[in-house]
């Protein structure tokens, strides 16, 4: 590999990088504001500025560049010679940074960016100790450029990256830059709104806190938030986030960079599609049917009585010579399906395993930047229907469709049915097959026509709730981390069957564990795989504050 001398550190570099990309790359940090690996090179911002030298190809022979180089869009070649650190490229950082801050408003108490904010950052590492300026500030307005995005045109430094992700990877082009010099401003085209699929990355790509997020808006200071790296739990994506919340609560879902996935974006509909987990209408306590609801403060008993519930209707299957159904959503893990067809195949070996409804809305749609948006509206249904294939044994694993008609044929008595759909998913056509059952047992996270008419029903856990793993559209098997406890007495899918397993063969519940699970499952059903290609997310090192604390 070629190599270059970074502020007096050989490294090596891949060809065609630049020097900014081969320094990121080798973990030398050099302030940038107008690059994003994801964006064309502009240029503008000037930060990233440094004193270049290079052989001369004829007589070999070090050679100064005769002006600060950026090194965002200089090439890295053999034998560089590069300083960031050099006397001339720190007056140079100096000075833009006093540029970048004579108009800056500098209201970070108030702004949602501070503790995340590139331009907070530098200041205090490149930046001057003190202003310079005493003149007034140009003032420049606040704009609602989009659904759900605000601009506060004050704190903009003019990087023009909001303006590249519009043309380059939407091709929508709603942003613009409108004037020149002092009065260049970020706006919106007369009559348009941004508010294409992918709007909102355009808040995680602003430097500062000009471009915000209404959702979060003045919610959370982001040094509280916790970051749980998660997987897509609504679509078939896959797409790379990471949860941030606090004290049991989210606050929103940013992006986690997966180049070989959704590289470094996520749709609005990832975005802000979370809002059910907190939702009104979640399922928080196990209920019986005919039986008054179960004191809140008993979660245990309340636990130990739905199972033995389930546990006597499924006694009471075996005695009446009648199968099992049970229907797994394509919403739920890999790991909640296995335990679930488990206990199914334990409570009666001939059970019909069926995958639930998969939703679909319109086509997968694929941006001039090659992102793509799919149109299968369930995280986990090819992950789903391996797991239920493996265990069923060769017997074909039924649909929804299938389900409902093999439940009219008189053979079933009894049936699991699994929803944790973010919204409501019963079909008329589902209910009345389900209605000439006797036993239901339906484990959902909202409240829906089947948990009304359930005999028993079992409050389950959505993915931010639980750990587990999914395989999305490009058969690529991923796992997510648990964000947050489940909404008050809820438990993950696979803990509820692992519960009922318990009360089947008298023993204490074994704990849910996703590791034992996978290498469970690979032994079990063949699926190496299940354990082999996960993709894991990385773990990146705790960041020590670089705060003193004060004793008072
Ligand atoms: S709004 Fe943000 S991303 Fe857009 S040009 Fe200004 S600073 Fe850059
Ligand atoms: S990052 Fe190089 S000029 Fe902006």
């Amino acid at each position: 590999m070629p190599e270059l001398t970074i502020n007096g550190k050989k490294h090596a570099f891949k060809p065609g990088q630049t020097i900014l990309q081969a320094a990121l790359d080798q973990g030398v940090e050099v302030p940038h504001y107008c690059y994003h690996p994801g964006l064309s090179v502009v240029a503008n911002c000037r930060i990233c500025l440094g004193e270049v030298w290079a052989p001369n190809p004829r007589t070999g022979k070090l050679e100064a560049f005769p002006k600060l180089v950026p090194t965002c869009q200089q090439a890295a070649s053999e034998g560089m010679v590069v300083y960031t650190d050099s006397p001339k490229a720190v007056a140079n950082q100096k000075s833009v940074m006093e540029f970048l801050l004579i108009n800056h408003p500098v209201d970070c108490p108030v702004c949602d960016q501070a503790g995340e904010c590139h331009l907070q950052d530098y200041s205090y590492q490149y930046g001057r100790g003190q202003s310079r300026f005493t003149e007034a500030k140009n003032k420049q307005p606040k704009k609602d450029v989009g659904p759900n995005i605000l601009l506060y045109s004050d704190r903009c430094i003019m990087c023009t990256r909001c303006v590249r992700f519009t043309r380059e990877v939407t091709g929508t082009n709603e942003l613009m830059v409108d004037g020149r010099g002092a009065t260049e401003q970020i706006d919106i085209f007369p009559g348009m709104a941004l508010n294409n699929e992918l709007a909102g990355n355009v808040v995680d790509l602003c430097p500062v806190g000009a471009l915000l997020d209404k959702d979060f808006l003045f919610q959370q200071r982001v040094w509280f938030l916790k970051k749980t790296p998660s997987i897509d739990g609504i679509t078939a994506s896959g797409d790379n986030i990471s949860v941030e919340h606090n004290d049991g609560r989210v606050y929103r879902i940013k992006p986690r960079v997966n180049e070989a996935v959704n590289k470094w974006w996520i749709t609005d509909e990832v975005r802000y599609g979370w809002k059910f987990v907190h939702s009104e209408s979640r399922i928080t306590m196990p209920a019986i049917k005919g039986k008054p609801a179960f004191d809140a403060l008993k979660p245990m008993e309340a636990w130990r009585e739905a199972t033995a519930a389930v546990e006597s209707a499924m006694k009471a299957l075996t005695a009446s010579k009648k199968n099992l159904a049970l229907l797994v959503s394509p919403m739920l893990s890999c790991e909640d399906a296995y335990h679930l067809a488990r206990y199914a195949l334990k409570v009666d070996p001939e059970a019909m395993l069926a995958i639930g409804p998969v939703p679909f809305l319109g086509e997968d749609k694929t941006f001039p930047g090659g992102f793509t948006i799919r149109a299968e509206k369930a995280p986990n249904a090819r992950g789903v229907r391996r797991v239920l294939e493996a265990l069923a044994g060769g017997k074909p694993v039924a649909n929804a469709q299938g389900f409902e008609s093999a439940l009219a044929s008189g053979k079933f008595a009894a049936a699991i049915v699994t929803g944790n759909y973010p919204s409501d998913w019963v079909t008329p056509s589902l209910l009345k097959a389900l209605s000439g059952l006797t036993t239901v047992v339906a484990i959902d996270t909202l409240a829906n026509a089947i948990t009304a008419m359930a005999s028993v029903v079992l409050p389950g856990a959505v993915w931010i709730e639980k750990s587990g793993s999914f395989e999305n559209a490009n058969s690529r098997l991923q796992a997510f981390e648990k964000a947050i406890d489940p909404i008050e007495h809820a438990k993950s899918e696979a803990q509820i069957a692992l519960d009922l397993l318990g009360a089947r063969i008298g023993k204490p519940a074994a704990d849910y564990c996703p590791a034992t699970t996978r290498s469970e499952m690979s032994k079990v059903t063949g699926l190496d795989s299940m354990s082999n290609a996960l993709h894991a997310p990385e773990h990146s090192e705790t960041v020590e504050s670089d705060m003193q604390m004060v004793e008072l």
